[in-house]
């Protein structure tokens, strides 16, 4: 099979012909027809994050497909299903963190002993063929386009769990900080659920696009969303907690910032902000990834009812490079999604 191989760190990827995987006990084989590129799988690339830890590289947690195989002892998952996976496939079921029998999120990354993660600890998904665990899979909506779920296996799931771990209350407003591939759909979900939404872009190009996305107001940083009134959540999808820091200048009173952005470069930071500090605004600071199941089957629920569309730009699987390089540069919009 051909498989968008990661030559090294800093590579180029490099589309090869690598031999094409068997399910195990308890998998299934996918043939992938769409696989979406993550900002993360630019930070492995460059080692920022933990490079794909088996060979050939080959790393993606935005496939989805067919199932065209099972292996010995699945039930749940038939020859035919369209499906996807998602970055974490399963736990260990043995450590401390699997003894809470919490269902399985993005958590399990950090906590478990030994978390089955797709393209960082197993083989990803930016290949014609993988294999995952077939309690790992979901199965999309009927009529939902593989290039249109597949952005909803990563960026969908993380914007709107960030959106329900904010729990905007009614007639709040939201803002969403970073209009990329998960703030284009956080910002779609906030407008979706009726709410007032803000966007917050450095981008002056994107200012009308993020209107169409559903932004009742747009500004470039916390001091003009101040100036537009403020918000009670932000949704801080960027990699930069300095933006998130800055755009707490337009939170309002009682207000939830929520970190989904990821920055593995410098520290979050309380800014020093003596006429609205943190302390005396009764303000959360609060995580989100991958918060569990439901919120992924509710992610695609919403998108193929057809409130919320992510806008795609699909690349065929000969043009891999180029599409992880124009996601690296921030010139996709708004998400970059390759056929296999
Ligand atoms: N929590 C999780 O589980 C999880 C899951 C997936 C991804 N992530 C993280 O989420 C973040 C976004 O991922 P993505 O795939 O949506 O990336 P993306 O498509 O590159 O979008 C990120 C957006 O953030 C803004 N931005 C970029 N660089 C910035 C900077 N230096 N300062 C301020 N704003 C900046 C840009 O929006 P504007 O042009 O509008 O400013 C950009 O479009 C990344 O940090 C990624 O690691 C987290
Ligand atoms: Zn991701
Ligand atoms: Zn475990």
């Amino acid at each position: 099979m051909k498989a968008a191989v990661i030559p090294e760190v800093n590579a180029a990827w490099e589309l090869r012909e690598v031999p094409t995987p068997r399910p195990g006990p308890g998998e299934v084989l996918i043939r992938v027809h769409a696989s979406g590129i993550c900002h993360n799988d630019v930070l492995a690339t460059r080692g920022i994050i933990p490079f794909p830890a088996f060979s050939p590289a080959v790393t993606g947690h935005e496939p989805v497909g067919e199932v065209v195989e099972v292996g010995a002892g699945v039930t749940s998952r038939k020859v035919g299903d369209r499906v996807g996976t998602t970055w974490i496939q399963g736990t260990c079921g043995r450590c401390d963190y699997c003894a809470l029998e919490l269902p399985v999120s993005g958590q399990a990354a950090f906590r478990c002993a030994a978390p089955a993660m797709t393209g960082f600890t197993v083989p990803g998904g930016h290949a014609e063929y993988m294999v995952a665990a077939a309690s790992g899979t979901v199965l999309l909506p009927d009529g939902l386009d593989y290039e249109l779920a597949a952005p909803v296996l990563c960026a969908g799931y993380t914007a709107w769990s960030a959106f329900r771990v904010g729990a905007p209350r009614p007639k709040e407003r939201v803002a969403v900080l970073g209009i990329g591939g998960l703030g284009h759909l956080a910002l779609q979900f906030a407008a979706a659920g009726g709410f007032e939404t803000v966007a917050i872009t450095r981008s002056p190009d994107k200012h009308a696009l993020a209107r169409e996305l559903g932004a009742d107001t747009v500004v470039g940083s916390g001091e003009e969303l101040l100036a537009a009134g403020g918000a009670d959540v932000i949704l801080a999808t960027g990699p930069s907690y300095a933006a998130a820091t800055d755009s707490m200048r337009g939170l309002r009173l009682g207000g939830r910032i929520v970190l989904a952005g990821i920055d593995g470069l410098e520290p979050f930071t309380l800014a020093p902000d003596l006429a609205r500090p943190f302390f005396a605004q009764r303000h959360q600071v609060l995580g989100a990834t991958h918060e569990g199941p439901q919120y992924l089957k509710e992610a695609l629920e919403v998108v193929a009812s057809g409130k919320v569309t992510p806008k795609v730009e699909v690349f065929d699987k000969t043009q891999v490079a180029e599409a992880l390089d124009k996601v690296a540069k921030g010139e996709v919009r708004f998400k970059a999604v390759v056929t296999y």
